[in-house]
């Protein structure tokens, strides 16, 4: 008999264990990339590239890794981001990571590709008094109307910030999904678009009429007056679109490449946050996403300017092996990295975590200070 596996002591434990508990296409649909998947591997190497500069014999005494995100006091800045279709993964679904999300303090991304219907996730979360913030992601749909529709859904199902993703206009160059024959199985389904608008029938080309309905800047702006919920725009990466949005008042960003999928040879996030940062100047809230597995990955993305990250994979990964308890672990493991990440560079809180950490030059400015 085969041995039981060991208990995943890291995401990438998790990422094992998936590949095991999930069939090929789904493995690769999940986690698959664009095109050569130069994105995807980009992602989690700029991070694991940065050094982090310890200072030692630093005060840890009452350490927390509490941050202030969008009105919220969050336990620690870790959000779950909004992955479709989790059913294949697991057969809760959505409940069961937005169950564990909520127990373990995490902000819960809802997709609008969800397997589960939004009111279902919100009444699970909402119950928790220890939940963390609960947003709604939406893929612009073809009509107005119906995009309006599913926000004051998402309104009235108690979601507290709806999320526009803005790096899809149409789907990324997905070769090892399509290699691999994925195919939604029956029974999976996008229950919030069931009634969605049907777009334009496919001319053979790959993007087949979907750019017309696409979301501009314009119904960024109309977005916000249909809702008294803050929009968020997930997937920006240019300093140029930071400004563009600030200037249309959106509540934060989200610098994403959305995890590799889309644009393929888009920098990395950790590229791109600094410099989102720098444009976006100190006041609005950024969360970064994209490679990020590891506690120290989490303050490097903290240190360059975001005030959360989100994991996206490691939601699929953790469902597959082990349902809810299997997303609440995965939550546990990477925030206790986080704390042991602080410790050991000298930051008591997450306030602490500047650029002295990544930067030597910075670094030395900070010596001459003497302690904080
Ligand atoms: C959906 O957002 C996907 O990336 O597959």
């Amino acid at each position: 008999m085969a041995s039981p596996a060991p208990a995943p002591h890291t995401l990438a434990d998790f990422a094992l264990a998936a590949e095991q508990a999930l069939d090929a296409a789904t493995w690769a649909y999940f986690n698959g990339g664009a095109g050569d998947e130069a994105t995807l591997h980009a992602n989690a190497a700029a991070w694991q590239a940065l050094p982090l500069w310890p200072r030692v014999l630093q005060p840890l005494a009452g350490g927390h890794t509490r941050v202030a995100l969008a009105g919220h006091e969050l336990a620690h800045p870790i959000l779950l981001a909004p992955v479709a279709h989790q059913r294949l993964a697991h057969p809760d679904g959505e409940w069961a990571s937005a169950l564990a999300a909520a127990a373990q303090g995490a902000g819960y991304v809802l997709g609008t590709q969800s397997n589960v219907p939004m009111e279902q996730v919100a009444e699970a979360v909402l119950a928790d008094p220890g939940r963390g913030p609960l947003w709604f992601q939406l893929y612009w749909q073809a009509d107005r109307g119906f995009n309006r529709a599913l926000v004051q859904r998402a309104e009235a199902a108690g979601f507290e910030a709806i999320v526009l993703t803005v790096d899809a206009p149409v789907q990324g160059v997905r070769d090892r999904e399509r290699r691999a024959g994925f195919a939604l199985p029956p029974g999976v389904h996008a229950v919030h678009l069931q009634d969605a608008p049907a777009v334009p029938p496919a001319d053979g080309t790959y993007c087949a009429g979907l750019p017309a309905h696409a979301p501009t800047w314009d119904d960024v702006a109309w977005l916000r007056a249909q809702t008294r919920l803050p929009v968020w725009l997930k997937g920006l990466l240019h300093p140029a679109d930071a400004r563009a949005a600030q200037a249309l008042g959106v509540a934060g960003l989200i610098v994403s490449n959305h995890g590799g999928r889309t644009l393929d040879t888009a920098p990395a996030t950790a590229q791109a946050l600094p410099r989102v940062r720098a444009a976006a100047g100190d006041a609005l809230p950024l969360v970064v996403d994209g490679g990020i597995r590891r506690g120290t990955d989490v303050l490097k993305a903290i240190a360059l300017g975001a005030n959360a990250v989100m994991v996206g994979r490691p939601v699929a990964h953790a469902l597959a092996a082990g349902g809810a308890l299997g997303v609440a672990r995965m939550l546990r493991l990477l925030r206790d990295e986080l704390e042991m990440a602080m410790a050991l560079t000298g930051c008591r809180t997450l306030a602490e975590a500047g650029a002295h950490l990544l930067d030597p030059a910075t670094a030395a400015v900070w010596e001459q200070a003497g302690p904080r």
